[in-house]
């Protein structure tokens, strides 16, 4: 929060003795405390070390989004209907990015961070993919695609989502931080509207939807019953998506170009084995989470004449 944007202001001895309460209540329901800390972060200009060291507490007026009452109100809400507070104030910090969000994206998570380093990671290895054409598919609020502009400042980022709403986050976002000269936003199915693009791409990276569609209604409320279908269902099997930009990227990609996933855990395996049968990829990788899953599967394209399949 901007220090500007405070229209209120709590003292921190108020802000402390709610913050500890609303503490207690998160461990009571098994709630991760620090969804507290991150609300507290939001409305407020109190940062992550003053909580830490609880230091707040010592100052006299500070200066909020919300009123104590208004800030109850979300923290109840959190608690009762399961919404996800980055819902209830409306934004989500990653990377280094405040990110707009309302239920029309997927709130990015933490471990797609890491696409970016994967990126980082294989630029260097092939400088000359640095300062080519590289799209981001399903770009939802635009956190991978804003993530690409600034870990590659002489490429050009094109962010793909069949959703006009999404897009129009994701628009916002690319605005808000500096970067809307950088990012052009399409709208459409997966590669579909970048026909002028085929054969040219330096890199396809997505988070596609892998969720198998009989597990979405078991997910946490908050992920199931308030993150959009459209992001999380990846059909029969989790794959669809997936198989699709395996048979469809090697028409875009150049020659070299990477091809870069987020998947779930237990799907890699599977997934190079699809790029493996496919026959126009080659450097096959996958790449595991802060948490020691494979999460992450990545290729390089042989190009458009390495395809042995040819999609739309
Ligand atoms: C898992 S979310 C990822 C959002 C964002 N990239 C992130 O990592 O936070 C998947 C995204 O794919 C989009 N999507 C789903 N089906 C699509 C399709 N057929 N074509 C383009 N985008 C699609 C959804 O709207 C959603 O924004």
């Amino acid at each position: 929060m901007s220090r500007t944007e405070g229209a209120h202001t709590i003292t921190g001895s108020e802000l402390w003795q709610w913050w500890q309460m609303a503490r207690q209540q998160a461990l009571a329901q098994q709630i991760d405390p620090a969804e507290v800390d991150w609300l507290v972060r939001a409305i407020s200009d109190v940062d992550g070390l003053s909580l830490r060291l609880q230091s707040f507490r010592q100052r006299a007026a500070i200066p909020c989004r919300y009123g104590l009452p208004a800030l109850e109100t979300l923290w109840q809400r959190r608690r009762q209907e399961h919404i996800p507070v980055q819902y209830l104030v409306g934004q989500t910090q990653w990377r280094d990015f405040t990110l707009q969000v309302s239920t029309a994206v997927l709130i990015p998570r933490p471990e797609t961070e890491l696409l970016i380093e994967l990126v980082h990671a294989a630029v260097a290895q092939t400088p000359a993919l640095e300062a080519g054409t590289w799209v981001d598919l399903g770009t939802g609020s635009g956190a991978i695609a804003l993530g690409l502009a600034k870990a590659l400042p002489r490429a050009h980022i094109i962010a793909v989502d069949c959703s006009a709403e999404a897009l129009a986050l994701a628009a916002a976002n690319a605005a808000a931080n500096g970067l809307c000269d950088r990012i052009e936003l399409r709208q459409g199915h997966w590669f579909t509207p970048l026909a002028d693009l085929r054969g040219q791409l330096a890199g396809m990276v997505a988070n596609p939807p892998y969720i198998p569609s009989a597990m979405v209604a078991t997910l946490a409320p908050e992920v199931a019953v308030h993150e959009p279908r459209l992001a999380l269902d990846g059909g029969p099997d989790g794959l669809t998506a997936i198989q699709h930009l395996i048979d469809a990227a090697p028409d875009y990609l150049q020659a070299n170009g990477l091809w870069l996933i987020e998947a779930m855990a237990g799907q890699p395996a599977t997934i190079l084995q699809q790029l493996q049968q496919h026959g126009a990829y080659c450097d096959l990788q996958r790449h595991r989470d802060l948490a020691g899953l494979e999460r992450f599967v990545q290729a390089r394209c042989q190009g458009p004449q390495g395809s042995r399949r040819h999609s739309q």
